[in-house]
């Protein structure tokens, strides 16, 4: 704490709770927009209420809408471009004031790459990167259907693109939704399947934020304006609630969808850890994690969850006592800070197992051929591996994805 050199930025509204979505129709008229652009997929025009709902809550305002319904599990640069193409040739263009997104992670990462390609032109390519944007794009509302990834709070879009080993990312703050609404009863018609993936995104985004790099030690690279900056006190904080909720929530959510309890809890863990990652940043588990995607394009929750037990395993050196923390979060107790914190490690695979994702890399289907690739395209993503706690990161990495595959641990129990 005394050290922290906090950079702290995140949506300037944030609204959360059971059924806090009809409050957006007020709170829009009252911010003046007009007519919004609706980015979501064909489940939720043609198997949900929510779309038809949204539409007229805020029709009661006068605020009218376009839909677009063309989201797609881990949005591609050409499906940006598809839907960019349609919207504009659609002849709503001129009035859309504000974008709407509503689903998982990948509608609200798309409804992000339209909010600049719609304002400014050009291609998805001119925007990735970070801080490549020209400046600010159209107001963005993001309303979160899955409990895990957080992109309602973040700086970044991530894209597939065709040529490429990993998933790659628009990043800048100005990016961040003005508005993030947070209404956990949009998430209980979740299958288990999306709820187990997106609940161990959000355990990885609270665990990995809160033993990232300092931000004292944090590498800005002289940016004013950082997405990321290091841990710090403030993220810690959120980042230590998410766990608990985690631990308490993800296993009956999983099981049992219709439990509005487990379902509230994980709505909150996934937005507490929001706001700790969006600010503190991520490193091994996500990078390995995009070059995993690349690889076999499993979900963006499970090629996380795969990974996390083993960067975990690997930073027992040096961060024992966080890790420690973690398992008295867990509910476990004890005195002995050793034991505690290979608990975690295996209490957190236990976890990854309780939902159904493989936990290692060989039941993922991967073969020992395709390692060197993954810890190269891992260690690729530089602005991940720099804020890693051990540098130089290769070696690490490598017995990271060597434990993974294997499924060593030296808190024991077997994979
Ligand atoms: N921008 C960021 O900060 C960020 C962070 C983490 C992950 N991501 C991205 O988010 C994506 C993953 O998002 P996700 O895990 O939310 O899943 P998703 O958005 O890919 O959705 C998965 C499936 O679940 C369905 N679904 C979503 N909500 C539902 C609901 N309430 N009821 C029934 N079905 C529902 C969707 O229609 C889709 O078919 C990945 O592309 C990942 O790269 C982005």
């Amino acid at each position: 704490m005394l050290n922290d050199r906090l950079f702290y930025c995140a949506p300037s509204r944030i609204l959360a709770g059971n059924g806090v979505r009809r409050d957006l129709g007020p709170l829009l008229a009252r911010l003046g927009y007009r007519h919004g652009l609706i980015v979501t997929d064909r489940f939720f025009t043609e198997r949900s209420p929510i779309v038809t709902e949204i539409q007229a809550i805020l029709g009661e305002q006068g605020i009218g809408t376009t839909v677009s319904a063309e989201g797609e599990p881990d949005p591609s640069v050409d499906l940006c471009v598809r839907v960019q193409e349609q919207v504009t040739a659609g002849g709503d263009l001129e009035r859309i004031d504000h974008v709407i997104a509503i689903g998982g992670g990948s509608n609200i990462d798309l409804a992000k790459v339209l909010t600049l390609t719609l304002k400014f032109g050009g291609a998805p390519e001119d925007f990735i990167g970070e801080g490549k944007i020209p400046g600010k794009p159209l107001p963005l509302i993001a309303i979160p259907t899955t409990s895990g990834t957080g992109s309602e709070i973040t700086a970044g879009a991530i894209l597939i693109k065709r040529d490429s080993d990993t998933k790659v990312a628009v990043l800048a703050n100005d990016l961040r939704p003005v508005v993030a609404v947070v209404d956990p009863e949009l998430t209980l018609s979740c299958p288990p399947r999306v709820t187990g993936d997106a609940g161990l995104d959000a355990l990885t985004h609270a665990v990995e934020s809160y033993l990232t790099m300092d931000s004292e030690h944090f590498d800005r690279q002289g940016e004013a304006d950082p997405a990321y900056s290091g841990r710090n006190h403030m993220t810690m904080l959120f980042a230590a609630e998410s766990i608990r909720l985690c631990f308490r929530h993800l296993g009956t959510a999983y099981r049992d969808g219709a439990d509005r309890e487990a379902r509230t809890g994980m709505a909150y863990a996934s937005l507490y850890a929001s706001l700790s990652y969006a600010s503190a940043g991520l490193n091994a588990v996500h990078g390995l994690a995009y070059a995993l995607a690349g690889l076999t394009h499993a979900t963006h929750g499970s090629t996380n969850a795969v990974f996390l037990p083993y960067v975990m395993e690997e930073l027992l050196p040096i961060r024992q006592r966080e890790l420690a923390e973690i398992a008295r979060m867990a509910g476990e107790s004890g005195d002995d800070e050793a034991a505690l914190a290979r608990r975690a490690v295996v209490r957190t695979r236990e976890l990854v197992a309780e939902v159904g994702i493989p936990t290692t890399l060989a039941a993922f289907g991967v073969k020992a051929d395709d390692l060197p690739a993954l810890v190269r395209n891992g260690l690729n993503v530089t602005r991940l591996t720099k804020a890693f706690p051990i540098q130089p990161a290769g070696e690490a990495y490598a017995r990271i994805v060597d434990d993974a595959f294997t499924g060593r641990l030296s808190g024991g129990t077997a994979a």
